[in-house]
């Protein structure tokens, strides 16, 4: 008789579902739908020629090193790297600060480790990063969700929230955000929420874990400070990633922040991988160090400030008056917001029948809501299919747009 997997699996592994956009991706990968659903980079913007000639250096100069394991904190001349390239040259921060991952999901994995007990809270964006939710949830953690306008997190609704939880007896550990160019949402938390998020997390004795995969994907406006350049009790710990402004494929990440939760980070990181591929590591560090990554940013942006131009203008276009959605000044994502009696999952196949794909919005919120929401990316299309697929997914809508 074949095994029955289901009474073997934990509590944990038994509550975790299929994430519905890898789902989604698997039935629109082989077919003539456009995809408006997935957050992947423009491979235009790889550079695959300078990764080329840095890999065969690597596996020249020394492959007896970049073909070994290597240490749990990650390749040194990296790490230097990357705090001259991220902070001030009058940091307090040293190589005990940092440690590089296996894409910054490894990072929320390994934070959701670090810090989790079943039962605790982390509070969360509304709508928020779905496989960060998911992170989390994989230690038994439960998110609360606070809602959301033009500027990020609503700081009146934070406190509140966490007023009641610790009248209701429970344990909040930290507050997750993706200070910018939010990921579902395209929103990102302006500097006076910023510091007002650090004087609560003081209040409240909280970490604050700051996503921050888009920072550096800015199409106009002023770049705001971090939360983790403004905090000064070292309770912020920093996720970047080379996955956004190099390519995701090598899979490499890194957190900064507190030396005690790194130092802990690195012992659990141990228990999950070992280390990181060292030889992704030579090869970015070798990138880094060649090559001008600050203007191969600037020329990624140009591509992707393009696609947001006509996706916005395709929106104007063709989206009927009754929907709304927002403008973002960098990142991959614009969120749209459908009338009430609109439900997205059950327009979905609506939409795939039209050949055009979106994740509908309701994952991604932490306290079941937004229905009538959908995230759409304009990173990986053409400007053509970017056009095209939101013509098709207006048709969809203003179908069932009631008269
Ligand atoms: C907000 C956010 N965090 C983390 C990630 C994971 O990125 P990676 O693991 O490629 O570094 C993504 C990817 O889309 C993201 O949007």
């Amino acid at each position: 008789m074949p095994i029955s997997t289901e009474e073997f699996y934990s509590i944990l592994a038994s509550r975790m579902q299929a994430s519905s956009i890898r789902e989604i991706l698997k039935i629109i990968q082989s077919s003539k739908v456009i995809s408006l659903a997935g957050g992947m980079p423009d491979p235009a913007t790889f550079p695959a020629t300078e990764l080329k000639m840095v890999t065969q250096k690597v596996l020249t100069e020394n492959n007896a090193q970049a073909l070994q394991y290597s240490s749990t904190e990650g390749l040194k001349q990296l790490r230097e790297f990357l705090l001259d390239y991220l902070l001030p040259e009058n940091r307090k921060e040293t190589l005990e600060n940092i440690i590089i991952c296996s894409g910054s999901q490894q990072g929320l994995d390994l934070v959701g480790k670090v810090l989790l007990d079943p039962g605790d809270i982390v509070i969360v964006e509304l709508p928020s990063y779905l496989a960060a939710l998911n992170a989390f949830h994989s230690y038994g953690g439960e998110t609360v969700g606070i809602p959301m306008d033009d500027e990020g997190m609503k700081m009146g609704c934070l406190r509140e929230t966490l007023n009641q939880l610790s009248k209701d007896g429970k344990k909040v550990k930290f507050i997750y955000t993706i200070s910018n160019f939010q990921n579902p949402a395209g929103v990102t938390l302006s500097l006076v929420r910023r510091k007002e998020l650090l004087v609560i997390a003081r209040e409240f004795n909280l970490f604050i874990l700051e996503d921050n995969p888009y920072e550096k994907i800015r199409f106009e406006g002023e770049a705001i400070p971090s939360i983790y350049s403004l905090d000064e009790d070292d309770r912020v710990i920093s996720l970047g990633t080379f996955s956004k402004i190099l390519c995701p494929g090598l899979r490499m990440a890194w957190i900064i922040g507190n030396k005690k939760i790194i130092e802990k980070i690195v012992i659990m990181k141990q228990a999950t991988d070992l280390c990181s591929p060292i030889l992704n590591q030579l090869i970015v560090n070798k990138y880094c160090r060649n090559y001008d990554l600050d203007k191969n940013i600037a020329s990624n942006v140009e591509i992707y400030r393009q696609k947001k131009d006509v996706m916005l203008k395709a929106l104007n276009k063709y989206f009927p008056a009754e929907a709304t959605w927002t403008k973002p000044e960098g990142g991959f994502f614009v969120f749209a917001t459908l009338p009430e009696y609109i439900d997205t999952d059950e327009m979905f196949m609506d939409s795939i029948k039209a050949e055009v794909a979106y994740v509908s919005g309701s994952p991604f919120f932490a306290n079941g809501k937004g229905k009538n929401t959908m995230r759409l990316s304009f990173c990986y299309p053409s400007k053509e299919d970017i056009e095209e697929g939101i013509r098709r997914l207006g048709g969809v809508i203003k179908d069932r747009i009631r008269k």
